[in-house]
């Protein structure tokens, strides 16, 4: 098979498996895309683990801890398949905590108020998973297939997020205004989540069916499956522009492209705080790695 016949293979559907022949292109990509997501993940549950000793119920706390867990496990999944494409998990995580990989916007914001909490794992959550579903048909097989278990839990995430959200608006007027105001902070995020809306032809991940939907479409999704949903609950999207026009699709003011790349080129408020988190953690458990690796050679 050559690079044109790969093409037109996964073009048309086909799947690809980790001994198969593929170009050098695609597995670079690939690489990068995955990688990438398994940052994400791991570097995600970091806004909320801040939150689990100060969430305001046992229950919550329990929700709180097994959402991370859950986190956790989605990038340990995903680092194993950047590890079957050649790059292993170790130098992930060097290329993480160097700063010189990178992980999603949202994650690199601080996590203020308990809303922001119930706004992560409801909101966050819900845009993730318009990417995740889209990622059951990637071309590439083993992403697709761990795929499956990762949608499952994101969508007890959004569930659990929901419910957080919900409590807070049945409560006071003050707690009212605590999901708004979270709100407000996180909607400017949300809508650059998706990236720029370029054409979906001009997308090499589209292109290698790695993405199986361009930005754009997935940002429509995520406006049209949760502005209803916001409404419904009383609550206001702070931007002026944003309706369903006759055609029925989501019009917004544009979202701030410079702030998504400079907060995903690694100056975000919260990044260096949090890559410094890792690095210290990674030092802490230096010794561990070295005793159970020593036992096992
Ligand atoms: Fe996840
Ligand atoms: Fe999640």
């Amino acid at each position: 098979m050559n690079e044109q016949e790969f093409l037109e293979y996964v073009q048309s559907g086909g799947q690809v498996e980790t001994t198969d022949w593929m170009p050098d292109d695609y597995r670079a990509k690939l690489i990068k895309f995955i990688e990438m997501h398994g940052n994400s993940e791991l570097m995600g549950v970091l806004p909320e683990r801040e939150w689990i000793l100060r969430a305001p119920t046992l229950q919550r706390k329990l929700a709180l801890t097994a959402k991370v867990q859950d986190e956790v496990g989605h990038s340990q999944l995903i680092y194993r398949v950047v590890e079957d494409l050649g790059k292993p998990r170790e130098r992930c995580l060097d290329d993480l905590i160097s700063g010189k990989a990178k992980f999603h916007n949202v994650f690199h914001y601080p996590t203020r108020t308990w809303g922001d909490v119930g706004v992560i794992a409801w909101l966050v959550d819900a845009a993730a998973i318009i990417s995740q579903k889209a990622l059951l048909k990637c071309s590439y097989a083993p992403y697709a297939r761990i795929m499956k278990k990762i949608c499952w839990e994101e969508s007890f995430h959004i569930l659990h997020g929901r419910d957080v959200i919900l409590t807070l608006m049945n409560g006071t007027g003050d707690q009212r205004e605590l999901v708004q105001e979270s709100l407000n902070r996180w909607w400017g995020p949300l809508m650059q989540f998706h990236g720029n809306p370029i054409a979906k032809e001009e997308d090499p991940m589209y292109v290698w069916r790695i993405k199986s939907q361009g930005n754009e479409e997935a940002r429509q999704q995520f406006l049209d499956g949760y502005v209803p949903q916001i409404w419904e609950l009383g609550l206001t999207v702070p931007d002026p522009k944003l309706r369903k026009n006759d055609e029925g699709i989501w019009e917004y003011s544009e979202p701030d492209w410079d702030e998504l790349r400079h907060v995903v080129t690694g100056h975000g408020p919260k990044t260096e705080e949090r890559l410094d988190l890792r690095r210290t953690a990674r030092e802490n458990s230096a010794w561990v790695r070295k005793a159970v690796l020593a036992e096992a050679a």
